[in-house]
């Protein structure tokens, strides 16, 4: 820190007690999203719009820059042949026929597959029918993604320019993703500062100056992004388990008698106070501009997990300098609740709920963009 700023902060410390120096040398947490171009409260579509299309696929992702979501969050991976593509899971039974298609390999994980084999798998069937209320006959035979062709969606409609807030996923399975990461950005323009000729228009997050946050839950994989990219925004998720924050009881869901998962994730939580300060310490001092952490949602669900936005800890992150994105909250109740609680952004499956819960415009309903794209 320049002796030029301490001397003020001992002055102000003096004039004013150091707890409200302190306060007015950082900046609130709207101010500091707007410093780095990020939305304030951000809306980061989480897969997608994945509630209403296959979650990584292209009309899941059409859809969320067509409603005008300020994001598209997508899991970051590398095939065989190394192609960077978009999937959750790294196994490929949950979202695709790799059963039916590749039943020898079907246990396999996604980064053994070529880009050419992953392409032949059905990402979108799954979809209709687990949720045959939300299925339509288009959904079925949709693709896995590459990188490459979701940044093409990002840039694909000349009205709404979202950003792309892109996790590396499982980041020891691929060691030097991050470096693969840089350079494919680099090739399509996605590290040029703002000003440059993707910059100029102001039609959203995208043409700016925070086009791109990058996140992960992987200490290493933090540093590895700061290092190559130390000038992009980056997130560090939190959770409370194994890796992560540890957890102040050590029964693990077998022992614990619960049959729900969201149950059992709801009584976790970090082991002590100082557990949880430590992690968004090190958030700070490895280049995060903020932290992701989980949310305890109201009526559960497979992405129900323990509550990390407790008002305490969110005062202490802001008091670190850091915003906080939490993820994954789907419905109007749970939005209020991180809200109030001070989030600065959600990860949200439905950002077609989020967006009418903020009043923000859109520029037709789930249906009519599905439609317009022959979904
Ligand atoms: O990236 C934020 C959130 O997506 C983390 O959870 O498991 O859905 O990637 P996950
Ligand atoms: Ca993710």
């Amino acid at each position: 820190m320049p002796i030029t700023v301490s001397r003020s902060a001992l002055m102000l410390s003096l004039l004013l007690g150091v707890g409200q120096a302190h306060a007015l040398e950082t900046p609130s947490p709207k101010a500091l999203a707007t410093q780095l171009g990020i939305p304030h409260p951000a809306v980061i579509a989480h897969r997608g719009a994945s509630f209403d299309a296959p979650e990584s696929t292209a009309p899941a992702y059409k859809l969320a820059r067509d409603l005008g979501a300020d994001y598209l969050e997508l899991d970051l991976q590398r095939s065989k042949d190394g192609v960077l593509f978009v999937l959750h899971d790294d196994s490929l039974l949950r979202t695709t026929d790799v059963a039916t298609k590749f039943p020898e390999r079907k246990d396999r994980t996604a980064n053994e597959f070529t880009m050419a084999e992953l392409k032949t798998l059905d990402a979108g069937s799954w979809f209709n029918a687990a949720y045959p209320e939300r299925a339509r006959p288009s959904f079925a035979g949709q693709k896995i993604l590459t990188l490459d062709e979701v940044i093409d969606i990002a840039e694909g409609n000349p009205k709404q320019k979202p950003g792309l807030y892109i996790e590396t996923k499982e980041p020891k399975l691929f060691p030097g993703i991050e470096r693969d990461l840089k350079d494919k950005l680099q090739d399509r323009g996605w590290l040029s500062p703002s000003g440059s000729k993707l910059a100029k228009r102001a039609l959203g997050v995208g043409q700016g100056k925070g086009k791109v946050v990058l996140q992960t839950f992987e200490k290493s994989s933090l540093e590895l992004l700061h290092k190559e990219m130390p000038k992009v925004p980056k997130i560090l998720l939190l959770w409370v388990g194994e890796g992560n924050i540890e957890p102040r009881s050590k029964v693990t869901f077998a022992e614990s008698g619960e049959t729900d998962k969201a149950a059992y994730y709801a009584k976790q939580e970090p082991k002590d106070k100082a557990e949880f300060e430590q992690w968004v310490r090190y958030a700070k001092a490895h280049g995060a501009i903020g932290t992701g952490p989980s949310a305890a949602l109201t009526h559960g669900g497979s992405q129900s997990y323990s509550d990390l936005v407790k008002p305490w800890m969110n005062q202490y992150t802001h008091d670190q300098g850091l915003l906080i994105h939490v993820y994954t909250v789907d419905e109007p109740v749970d939005f209020t609740k991180v809200l109030d609680a001070g989030v600065d952004g959600i990860f949200t499956n439905r950002a077609s709920e989020l967006l009418k819960y903020f009043k923000r415009p859109v520029t037709g309903s789930v249906a009519q963009l599905l439609e317009k794209h022959g979904y």
